[in-house]
């Protein structure tokens, strides 16, 4: 049989054309033999690579010989693989991700951005206003965590009606932080918090009360959600009471969201050392008292009703 080259020699002799584009080739591969061959997309920021964070390159005047070092020690390779310039985004992207994925948001709220809350769905005057303080104090808080931080300073988002946007708030402000800053985060609502202790009872479980509460103390920053909904025993106020004097003494930031203000906690921790402290590491903030619960859920339904019955 013809060898392959005999080939490809007979034929560039039968065609010029394909003789001048394959020297054409050769001498461009001969001046610059370096050759990106991952195919950039726009996932990459700096269009360069495929979104993925590396590049495959290979140096075409190396086909075929084996590897080697140069006389310095470095080492010639025909191809490698090498970070492109959005690698090190990529990976504080993905940590990111991860510290949201752990931190317990509502996953319902998980793309929840300060500046998406919408001052407008309420609809009173009053409580646009209310709300229009609410979002301003939510954004300076966030712009301002380090100081906050600093003085261990939380919020305390209030408001008595149910609906009115203070988880949503809470969770913006804690996305924010996870963004901007890339601190670690538990999101928990009170009476999950409540629930996991009384879970370490069980004889079985490998968890300790101490655990929990050790996590919850070390955090870098919290949220508990729902704060004081419902009536508290003396152990679960201890509970609270353990983990928010640690945190107010080594100052890190906690905030929370409740249907009653701070000042009324004490109804709910008879034992008056909870609201203390809270009111010692915690800017109260009003919410609305306006639910735009109803408001969604009618909305929501009138577009599924267009699809039922069209
Ligand atoms: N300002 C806002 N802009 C857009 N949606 C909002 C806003 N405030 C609340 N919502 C929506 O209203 C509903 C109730 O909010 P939520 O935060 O759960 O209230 P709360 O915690 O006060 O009971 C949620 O579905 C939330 O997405
Ligand atoms: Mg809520
Ligand atoms: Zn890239």
């Amino acid at each position: 049989m013809e060898p392959l080259s005999a080939v490809i020699q007979r034929m560039m002799k039968d065609n010029p054309v394909l003789a001048k584009r394959m020297s054409d080739v050769r001498e461009s591969l001969a001046s610059n033999p370096i050759e990106i061959m991952t195919i950039p997309s726009d996932e990459c920021p700096y269009k360069k690579c495929d979104g993925k964070g590396w590049l495959w390159i290979k140096d075409w005047s190396r086909l075929g010989k084996k590897d080697e070092e140069d006389e310095n020690g470095k080492l010639l390779r025909a191809e490698w693989m090498e970070q492109c310039k959005c690698y090190e985004q990529l990976v504080k992207q993905r940590e990111v991700d991860k510290k949201l994925d752990l931190s317990g948001i509502p996953p319902i709220f998980s793309d929840a951005t300060v500046r998406s809350y919408d001052v407008n769905r309420y609809r009173s005057a009053n409580s646009q206003g209310i709300a229009t303080m609410a979002k301003k104090a939510a954004g300076n808080y966030v712009n301002n965590y380090e100081a906050m931080k600093k003085h261990g300073k939380g919020l305390y988002l209030y408001s008595k009606v149910k609906g009115s946007g203070k988880t949503r708030l809470a969770s913006s402000i804690a996305n924010a932080l996870v963004k901007t800053y890339g601190i670690d985060i538990a999101f928990i609502k009170s009476g999950d918090l409540i629930a996991q202790v009384y879970k370490t009872m069980n004889k079985k479980s490998e968890t300790t009360r101490s655990d929990i509460i050790e996590t919850f103390r070390k955090v870098e920053l919290l949220v508990i959600d729902d704060l004081a909904i419902k009536d508290s025993t003396e152990y679960e106020e201890g509970i609270f009471y353990d983990i928010t004097d640690y945190r107010l003494e080594h100052k890190k930031p906690t905030i929370f969201t409740s249907n009653v203000t701070i000042d009324e906690l004490e109804k709910v921790y008879p034992g008056g050392r909870v609201n203390k402290r809270i009111n010692k590491m915690a800017m109260e903030i009003y919410m609305p008292e306006e639910s735009i619960r109803d408001d969604e859920a009618d909305s929501e339904n009138a577009e599924l009703e267009k699809l039922l019955f069209r």
